[in-house]
C-alpha cells in the first residue's frame, strides 16, 4: 500500500505558475509513489469568500481542468469537492473542542492572514477556525504527508497537536500524525517582481493563457531601468526576467553565460524576453492544449469529480463513524 498525501486548493481563480512551481509540479511526482487525494476546498473559500458564491462554483470546475490539464491521473488521484462531503464538517466539529481560541490566535498562518485581509473586529469565526476544519480534511483520510509551501507548516503543527490530544485522551491512536513534504523550490515572483504571483495582485501568468497572452505579460516584465541601449552593461538583481529564467530555463550553463553577457553588455532585453517567452511556451503549451481538449468534455471533468467524491465520502464517512464511536456518540 501506497503512504497517503492530502493537498489541494480553494477555488477562487484558476490556476497560474506560482501554483505550478509551487505545488502542481510535486504533485505530477508524487502520484508515481503515493496515493492522493486532492481537495478542491470550496467550503474553506467560502470562510472569506462567503458573498461571492459563484465565483467559488465557478472555479470548483477550473481548478479540476488544471488539474487534469497539468497531468494529474484520475486513475491514481482522488480529486474531490470539500462541501459535498459531510463528514468533513461533522469531524470539524468534534475537533473544535480540542483547540483553544488562544491557540488558533497564535497560530502564525492564520494571525498574518486575519492581518492581511484587514478582518479587525469583522472576523467570521468560519474564517477563525479553517485550521481545525483543514486539520479535519487531513485527519478524515489518515494522510501520511502533506505538501506545504513555508507558510503552511503551523497548518501541519496544528493538525498533529490535534491528532495527539485526541489519541491521548481517548486512549488509542486514532487520529494519524502528518509529515509535511517542504517543496525545495521557492515561491515564484509576479510579473511585477513583487514576491508573490496572485490572481489578486493582478500578475499572474495562468496556465490556459494563449501563446499571446503569454508574450504580451512577459513583454510586461521590468528588467534593469538603466539598460536603455543594448550596449549599456545591465543588472541582474531585481531583473524580473532573470528572475523567472532562475526558474524555469533548465540550461544552467547558457543562463550563466546570458548573464555575464548581459552584465558586460551587448545583450538586448527583447532577446532575453524571446528567450523567456520560448521557454514558457514549451512549459504551457502542451498544458493548454490538454486543458482545451478536458474544456471540450466537461461532462468527464464532473465526472471525475463526482466518483473521486463518491471515494472520498466512504472514506471520510468510515473515520467520522470512529470518532464517534471513541466519543460516546452512539446510541442506536
Ligand atoms: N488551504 C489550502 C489552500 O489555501 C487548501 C486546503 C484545504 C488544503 N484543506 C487542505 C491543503 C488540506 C492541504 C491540506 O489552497
Amino acid at each position: 500500500m501506497k503512504p497517503i498525501i492530502l493537498t489541494g486548493d480553494r477555488p477562487t481563480g484558476s490556476l497560474h505558475l506560482g501554483h505550478y512551481v509551487g505545488s502542481l509540479k510535486n504533485r505530477v511526482a508524487f502520484q508515481e509513489d503515493y496515493r492522493q487525494f486532492l481537495i478542491i476546498a470550496d467550503a474553506q473559500a467560502l470562510t472569506d469568500h462567503f458573498e461571492r458564491p459563484e465565483m467559488v462554483r465557478d472555479n470548483v470546475v477550473q481548478v479540476a481542468l488544471d488539474y487534469l490539464a497539468v497531468g494529474l491521473d484520475p486513475g491514481r488521484n482522488t480529486c474531490f469537492v470539500q462541501s459535498q462531503v459531510p463528514a468533513l464538517c461533522e469531524l470539524t466539529s468534534y475537533l473544535m473542542n480540542l483547540v483553544t481560541v488562544s491557540r488558533l490566535q497564535r497560530n502564525p498562518t492564520i494571525k498574518e492572514e486575519i492581518k492581511q485581509k484587514g478582518f479587525d473586529e469583522s472576523l467570521p469565526v468560519g474564517f477563525f477556525c479553517y485550521p481545525v476544519s483543514q486539520a479535519a480534511d487531513i485527519l478524515a483520510f489518515n494522510a501520511d504527508a502533506v505538501p506545504v509551501g513555508d507558510d503552511q507548516n503551523p497548518m501541519i503543527e496544528q493538525t498533529n497537536e490535534i491528532a495527539r490530544k485526541f489519541n491521548s485522551i481517548y486512549g488509542g491512536s486514532y487520529l494519524k500524525e502528518v509529515k509535511a513534504i517542504v517543496g525545495s523550490i521557492g515561491r515564484l515572483p509576479g510579473i511585477d517582481g513583487k514576491t508573490k504571483m496572485s490572481k489578486s495582485l493582478g500578475n499572474a501568468i495562468f496556465l490556459k493563457d494563449s501563446a499571446e497572452d503569454l508574450r504580451r505579460k512577459v513583454n510586461l516584465m521590468f528588467t534593469d531601468p538603466n539598460h536603455i541601449r543594448v550596449s549599456d552593461p545591465g543588472s541582474i538583481a531585481g531583473n524580473v526576467v532573470f528572475m523567472f529564467l532562475d526558474f524555469f530555463d533548465s540550461n544552467v550553463q547558457e543562463l550563466h553565460e546570458l548573464k555575464q553577457h548581459y552584465q558586460k553588455g551587448g545583450l538586448g532585453d527583447g532577446q532575453l524576453k524571446k528567450r523567456l517567452i520560448e521557454i514558457l511556451d514549451s512549459l504551457i503549451a502542451p498544458i493548454r492544449h490538454r486543458r482545451m481538449q478536458y474544456e471540450s468534455d466537461i461532462g468527464y471533468v464532473r465526472k471525475v469529480l463526482e466518483d473521486g467524491t463518491r471515494e472520498a465520502r466512504e472514506i471520510a464517512s468510515e473515520k467520522v463513524a470512529e470518532v464517534k464511536r471513541v466519543m460516546k456518540l452512539t446510541y442506536f
